[in-house]
């Protein structure tokens, strides 16, 4: 049997991010990048469009967390492209100034653009690659393409900007063929992320998580978009924190349920929540934790999906 896929089971999620600049485009996946080093516990790590290193530095937090055996590499110019804009050198001081005493034992900034990088890695080495370059859709597919066979058997490659469809950027479109030839999962949010699963021996963690049922990846991807606004705002643990403790008391709960629970309470109060707590229902006790702590927009449609 499968094994579930239960998103607390990762000891990083409720992790405060050290780096957050003011590039925030990929700061709501950054409880994602806890979880999925987590999952994969990777061995070769590689970025390729570092900039500020707002994802970098989120998996190099996590493979310190974890004391992985890992070594990492973030490739980038370090000059900026039509999307991101062009910037100037002291960004990459800027950032060396924080990497290079946390991280420096295991990661390297490679300065240089992609394709002289390449040739750095052996085929079939890498176990988890991180795509954020140039965003049109030639480029992500020469990127993609190029790096493949570089991917080891346990190989993850993450795509970000798979939801944006404005100017002239194509991750969505190169997205859409890609998700019919591997194991998959895409978060909506922060501009989307797209999970693949490119080798033929994914961990068990990996593939649980790209195997779940549609319904319940609804649910883990709201907990994820909802944990990544908390971590965007660095207000993270004091929410998740008294949840869990709570939820250990509860032994009826099953992983499930308890996922369900943490998705609405890593959630901002809604207006709807505020007005169905003033109303002192006589819920279930796992109903009332979770007007206690949680809310959601999508509360009713939450309320329904969960198990009786
Ligand atoms: C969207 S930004 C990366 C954002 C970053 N991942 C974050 O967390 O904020 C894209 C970066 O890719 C770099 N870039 C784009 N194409 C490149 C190429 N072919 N070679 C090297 N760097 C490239 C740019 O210099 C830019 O810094």
């Amino acid at each position: 049997m499968n094994k579930f896929f239960n998103p607390l089971s990762y000891s990083l999620i409720s992790q405060k991010p050290l780096r957050l600049t003011d590039v925030f485009g990929w700061h709501g996946h950054i409880p994602f990048a806890f979880a999925v080093t987590e999952m994969l516990r990777p061995r070769l790590l590689v970025e390729l469009g570092t900039h500020k290193g707002d994802s970098y530095c989120a998996f190099c937090q996590a493979v310190k967390s974890l004391n992985l055996d890992c070594l990492c590499y973030a490739v980038d110019s370090w000059k900026g492209d039509e999307h991101a804009g062009f910037y100037p050198k002291e960004i990459l001081k800027e950032l060396r100034s924080h990497h290079d005493p946390l991280y420096g034992s295991f990661s390297t900034l490679l300065e240089m653009r992609f394709d002289e990088a390449v040739s750095r890695f052996s085929d079939g080495s890498i176990d988890l690659l991180h795509i954020d370059g140039l965003h049109s859709y030639e480029a992500v597919k020469h990127d993609f393409d190029t790096w493949l066979p570089k991917m080891s058997r346990r190989g993850v490659v993450l795509l970000h900007d798979i939801s944006v469809r404005h100017q002239n950027f194509g991750v969505w479109k190169f997205w859409e063929e890609l998700k019919e030839n591997y194991p998959n999962f895409e978060f909506i949010h922060s501009y989307g992320l797209g999970v693949l699963g490119v080798g033929e021996e994914l961990s068990e963690d990996i593939r649980a998580f790209l195997s779940m049922d549609k319904d319940y990846a609804d649910q883990v991807r709201s907990f994820f978009s909802a944990l990544g606004s908390h971590a965007a705002q660095k207000h993270l643990p004091e929410n998740i924190e008294p949840i869990k403790a709570e939820l250990s008391k509860n032994s009826e709960n099953t992983d499930k349920y308890n996922s369900y629970l943490l998705a609405f309470a890593a959630l901002d109060d809604s207006e709807e929540v505020k007005r169905q707590k003033s109303k002192s229902f006589s819920y279930q006790p796992k109903i009332s934790i979770i007007l206690r702590y949680g809310s959601c927009v999508s509360y009713r449609k939450m309320l329904k999906s969960l198990p009786s």
